[in-house]
């Protein structure tokens, strides 16, 4: 037995323990029954195909088609009046619905332009866009032809928008002429446009979407959204293989190189479906928001997809807690849309706290539907954990998982069974992931002892199939490390009661704002300037964003320059060859840099440094006099 519940005898079996010890010990059962929940074209003959380990299989000659399952199956059913979708714009003001009937309308006639231009079952599409319904219109038309999106966040650089065009080879680009940030518009068609100069891959169509706030030139080649769309036909659903891709999503990795995850439809469709009545408690009619971005994971699950696959009202939502009218507009929306639960990342309820501390705010709106607070993308700290509680007065949930796999992996299943919340921990492993703490050895830890936080394959539906066109890859980054096991890359612990408790990176990814970012890439940047002979980059604590990048460069001999014109350039370089997401706006100078006898640069012991909780000198430093040097730069005020 876990921890108690608050309410034991509600209960008359214990239903996480049963469904958790069913979905690892009879797996086929669980998850077949799981896929009950979803229309399939022809129903998979088992659960999971494990014939060809370590790649697993969810639901081998299953057909079905994701769009359907997200629109058309509603409208079936009858309930094609019920509201899918709505949208809500801080900056421009606008408010808009969509019931099932008319996203599905609008999808298939989207769908109907993708057709148009050459798209059909496998050929992928890059999704470059902000938070506008086009977004979640452009994804679900992609999945009614069976074609593969990939969606690109807008506050990367054309670089990086170049290395996803080139790795992904899309059909067709989308885009808009612009993006709305607090206080600026950020015009995306020249963003585009740099991108496909640098990209070796030329797509055959490139379609953007003309927005109010700026209006984009139209190159030789480029369609008018608008245009495009009006003429066409509206198409109807591809039934595909359960396994066949349903979109590729960039994710950092340890090096500059973005790793494309690959999702497929069925099992997808299946977990998502599981996860929103299991850990959210939402189901058909239920207004649920995700305060997030299409271009992230997050976005993908839990803005388009595992809403609209129950039925439920998603509200996708253009704004951000600060710039925005005021730091009431979480409020506003909660209230004005009868949201029961919004999901975000700590960050965001960090950004209202520092505007309202006391959250005055907040008394100007009507939450009482309001039932539960969902927060992960990075650690919750306390004092948030705290402050949101004592403001809001509902469970706030945390909850962990990656890119990778899609949907959580650690949760309080809220639908399933709430337990009681201890603050630091997103409770228990989710049924499916079978969560092991191993030592560098692959040894398993006992209870309290902190790890690498590894899941024993396999992982369960929904989660990544390898990364586009690199099994290899994938294997070499999750699985062999320890044979048998899923790497997720987090250190952590689970205690007495079974809570994970999650630590932190144990490698060189860092959580900016809830952003995943390399700290490779930003090296990479730095070290091409010719000024720079070596680099370090490190994620430092940040009572905001929860962890910033800070570079520290160390010159080429017989360089004379101005350090701070210096500091300039690689804070610009930074920002124009990853973008402004990165968020890296603080770089030192130094005269070396700590590292080991085999020459490997001690991030992890400058980072406590900089956080002033130095941590023991490592035996293999080479030099430890470089520390001394390195102290005041990195803790300037001594503290
Ligand atoms: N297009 C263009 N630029 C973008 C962008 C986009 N889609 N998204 C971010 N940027 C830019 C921002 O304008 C900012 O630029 P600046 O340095 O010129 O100000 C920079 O990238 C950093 O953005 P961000 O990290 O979002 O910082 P912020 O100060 O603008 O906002 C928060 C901070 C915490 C309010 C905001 O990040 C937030 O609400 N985050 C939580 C929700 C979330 O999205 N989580 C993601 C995973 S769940
Ligand atoms: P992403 O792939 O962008 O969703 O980022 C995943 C990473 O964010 C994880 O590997 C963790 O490092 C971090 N993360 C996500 N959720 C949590 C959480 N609830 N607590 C701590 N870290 C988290």
């Amino acid at each position: 037995m876990r921890a108690g519940r608050p309410d034991d005898k509600e209960y008359d079996v214990p239903r996480y323990e049963d469904a958790y010890r069913d979905s690892l010990g009879n797996p086929e059962k669980f998850w077949l029954r799981a896929a009950e929940a979803i229309d399939w074209e022809r129903w998979p003959t088992r659960a999971l195909d494990a014939s060809r380990p370590p790649f697993y299989h969810w639901f081998p000659g299953g057909r079905l088609n994701t769009c359907h399952n997200a629109l058309d199956r509603h409208i079936a059913a009858g309930n094609g009046d019920r509201t899918a979708l709505i949208y809500d714009s801080a900056y421009s003001g606008e408010r808009t619905s969509f019931t099932y009937a008319e996203l599905r309308d609008e999808v298939a006639r989207f769908a109907g332009a993708l057709r148009g231009l050459g798209v059909g079952a496998g050929d992928r599409v890059v999704v470059y866009l902000p938070m506008v319904p086009q977004a979640a219109i452009a994804m679900l038309a992609c999945a009614r032809l069976g074609a593969v999106h990939s969606v690109v966040f807008g506050g990367f650089a054309p670089r990086e928008l170049a290395a996803r065009i080139d790795d992904a080879r899309p059909k067709v680009v989308l885009s808009a002429s612009c993006g709305i940030e607090p206080g600026r518009i950020v015009e995306y068609k020249p963003i585009v446009d740099e991108a496909l100069r640098l990209s070796d891959h030329r797509p055959e169509s490139v379609v953007i979407l003309q927005r109010e706030q700026a209006h984009a030139d139209l190159g030789e080649g480029d369609l008018d959204w608008d245009t495009l769309t009006a003429g066409a036909e509206p198409a109807d659903c591809v039934p595909v293989g359960a396994d066949d891709p349903l979109y590729i999503l960039y994710t950092s990795g340890t090096t500059g190189r973005p790793k494309g995850v690959v999702r497929d439809n069925g099992g997808h469709a299946v977990a998502l479906a599981w996860s929103m009545s299991a850990i959210y408690d939402i189901g058909p009619g239920d207004v649920w928001w995700t305060a997030s971005d299409v271009g992230w994971v997050v976005g993908h699950s839990y803005i388009v997809y595992a809403p609209l696959l129950v039925g439920a009202t998603t509200v996708l939502y253009e704004g951000k807690p600060v710039g925005t009218p005021d730091a009431s507009a979480f409020w506003r929306v909660i209230a004005e849309h009868g949201v029961k639960a919004l999901f975000t990342a700590p960050t965001a309820l960090r950004a209202v706290k520092k505007v309202d501390p006391r959250a005055e705010l907040l008394a100007a709106h009507d939450l009482s539907g309001f039932r539960t607070l969902f927060l992960a993308g990075e650690r919750l700290d306390p004092e948030t954990y705290q402050w949101a509680t004592d403001t809001l007065g509902v469970p706030v949930v945390d909850h962990w998982w990656q890119t990778e796999t899609g949907w959580p992996v650690a949760a309080n299943l809220r639908g399933l069974e709430p337990m009681p919340i201890k603050p630091g921990s997103p409770t228990v492993p989710v049924p499916g992931y079978d969560i092991r703490i191993l030592d560098d050895s692959g040894a398993e830890l006992p209870r309290g002892s902190e790890g690498a936080i590894c899941v024993r394959l396999p992982l369960p539906p929904g989660t990544l199939l390898t990364l586009w066109g690199d099994d290899q890859r994938y294997a070499d980054s999750y699985l062999s490390r320890f044979d048998g096991y899923y790497l997720s890359g987090d250190g952590g612990y689970m205690d007495e009661d079974g809570y994970l408790f999650v630590m932190g990176r144990m490698d060189d990814v860092i959580n900016v704002a809830g952003h995943r970012l390399s700290t490779g890439s930003m090296e990479a940047v730095l070290a091409s300037h010719p000024a720079v002979a070596e680099c370090a980059v490190i994620g430092v604590a940040d009572r905001l964003k929860g962890q910033v990048p800070r570079g520290l460069v160390v010159l080429k001999a017989g360089i004379d320059t101005d350090p701070a014109q210096l500091r300039t350039e690689l804070v610009a370089a930074v920002r124009s060859e990853i973008g402004p997401v990165a968020s890296f706006k603080e770089v030192d100078i130094v005269s070396a840099l700590p590292k080991t006898r085999s020459g490997k640069i001690l991030r992890k012991y400058m980072r406590s440094m900089a956080e002033g909780r130095e941590e023991p000198v490592p035996s293999t430093i080479e030099d430890p006099t470089v520390l001394d040097a390195l102290r005041p730069v990195l803790r300037p005020e001594g503290g």
